[in-house]
């Protein structure tokens, strides 16, 4: 062979070579397969891949099917992962193969009407979504100097919160109940009556029925047409509950930032707070309070400072709801979240027992917001409302048992008489949707038919009489 034929030859091969290199640079690196070495509960171990906190791997079954993943945690050159689909079949030396799948999601204006799960799968069979707006699950993050400030308030359609605890456009609300004391009737009546052009729904970690029982009653057609359902519920493994929460938020700010006024109903912030902490605890971070490792609340505020304004014109205004177990308001989730949002809804057992729906506890319940977003007189009329409320709470025991003589103290003989316009006041029915001006309207209505008449010049006349309406 001659020198030159050589020469060539040589070069082809360099050329070749530095095709593939360039290539192989274009290209991610290799993947780098691991295997199965350990399985407790739902964590598994892999040894032998690389992979970094939040990638997915595939671990092949003895069918060859792919059981989804994701990397929760390592410890030395192990790697803890968490299923996100159904584990089947899942054998020692099992394949694992991290999977180059990025954690966007993808959102769009067709997402409205449908139901969802936690990773972004239709749930209602109306065929396959056609969303196309790649959205991070994480959130981007907005510069809190440049967020818009709250100042405007958004109608959700019940009087008892627009005439009492006024929420602003962009607020973070807790909504704090037991069970079974009317949060998903609530959030489905706010769904349907609220001002707002898009309302995103997160269920997470609740029973599968009342996914469809809240989607087909609650919501309705009605309710449905402007919202996006995600669905996580009880049965799903905890990182999917996490996934769902997330996925909502980031549909929730894809909307916001088209600069639409969303509202993000999310149910509830207590059973995320649980996904993680299975989480948590399954991968070895010690317990704190009550059970609960730090990184459960670390994870809450990361969760909720998503929602708020944007820096354009979109907002997202929240409400989460708080199991208080056994109505105890202590409950370190409810501290937590206390400390987070906005303020807070609390719905009474005691009201709802007495068949008053929605049961929102007005001397409890209070929006951070509220001297931002009314007029000072709307202000002082929440105030009254709530002094002469609780006025009559303090004494309950007292007048129940009959000590109480009318007309030793006209305030709370005022109280008394205002019991029952009060508590229809607050008592709205499921099939009706009550605007923020009529709400503020009825109000200011019921707090002067209810004013004091003016003392006579005689002042054996009765200085503490009351006009008083019956019924709204
Ligand atoms: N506005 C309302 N009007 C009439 N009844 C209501 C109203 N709100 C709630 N209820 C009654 O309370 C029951 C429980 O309500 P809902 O399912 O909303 O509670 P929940 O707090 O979401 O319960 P869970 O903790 O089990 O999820 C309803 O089935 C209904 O009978
Ligand atoms: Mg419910």
């Amino acid at each position: 062979m001659s020198e030159a034929l050589i020469e060539r030859a040589r070069l082809d091969w360099m050329t070749a070579l530095a095709r593939v290199g360039s290539e192989s640079k274009r290209h991610a690196r290799p993947v780098v397969e691991g295997v199965l070495t350990r399985m407790v509960g739902l964590t598994l171990e892999a040894v032998g891949c690389q992979a970094p906190i939040g990638a997915r791997c595939d671990v092949v079954n003895a069918t060859g099917e792919r059981v989804e993943t994701e990397v929760v945690g390592f410890a030395g050159d192990r790697l803890y992962l968490m299923p996100t689909s159904e584990v089947r079949g899942l054998t020692p030396n099992a394949r694992v193969i991290p999977t180059r799948e990025g954690s966007d999601v993808l959102a769009g204006p067709e997402l409205l009407g449908r139901v969802i799960d936690g990773r972004g799968r239709p749930l209602d069979g109306r065929g396959p979504l056609r969303a196309r707006h790649p959205v991070p699950m994480t959130g981007k993050e907005i510069n809190p100097l440049n967020r818009k400030p709250i100042d405007e308030a958004l109608d959700v359609g019940v009087r008892a919160i627009n005439a009492l605890c006024p929420i602003g456009r962009g607020q973070r609300m807790g909504l704090f109940a037991g069970s079974g004391v009317g949060k998903s009737v609530l959030l489905g009546m706010m769904t349907r009556y609220t001002e707002a052009d898009i309302v995103v729904v997160g269920l997470i970690g609740e029973r599968g029925r009342e996914v469809r029982e809240f989607v087909q009653e609650i919501l309705g057609e009605q309710g449905l047409h402007k919202a996006v359902v995600v669905a996580a519920p009880a049965d799903s493994s905890p990182l999917m509950r996490i996934h769902g929460a997330m996925l909502a938020t980031s549909i929730a700010e894809y909307f916001r930032d088209a600069g639409g006024k969303v509202l993000l109903l999310m149910d509830s912030l207590t059973r995320f707070a649980q996904a993680q902490r299975e989480i948590a605890l399954a991968i070895g971070e010690p317990p704190a309070t009550k059970g609960y490792p730090p990184s459960v609340f670390a994870r809450l505020p990361q969760l909720v400072e998503r929602a708020g304004n944007g820096d354009g014109g979109g907002s997202i205004t929240a409400f989460y709801t708080v199991l208080v177990e056994g109505d105890d308001h202590a409950d370190p989730i409810a501290d937590s979240a206390r400390a987070i949002l906005d303020g807070h809804i609390v719905l009474s057992r005691e009201l709802a027992e007495t068949g008053l729906y929605p049961a929102i506890d007005v001397e409890t319940s209070i929006s951070r917001l509220a001297p931002q977003i009314t007029r000072a007189d709307e202000f002082a009329r929440i105030q009254e409302f709530k002094r002469i409320y609780s006025r009559f709470r303090q004494n309950r025991d007292l007048i129940n048992v009959g000590a109480y003589q009318r007309g030793s103290d006209p305030e709370i003989d005022r109280a008394i008489a205002m019991q029952a316009p009060m508590n229809a006041f607050i008592g709205q029915d499921m099939t009706t949707a009550v605007g923020i001006g009529d709400s503020r309207a009825q109000l200011a209505e019921l707090l002067q038919r209810a004013e004091p008449v003016a003392a006579p010049a005689d002042e054996s006349a009765s200085a503490g009489e009351l006009v008083v309406g019956d019924q709204l």
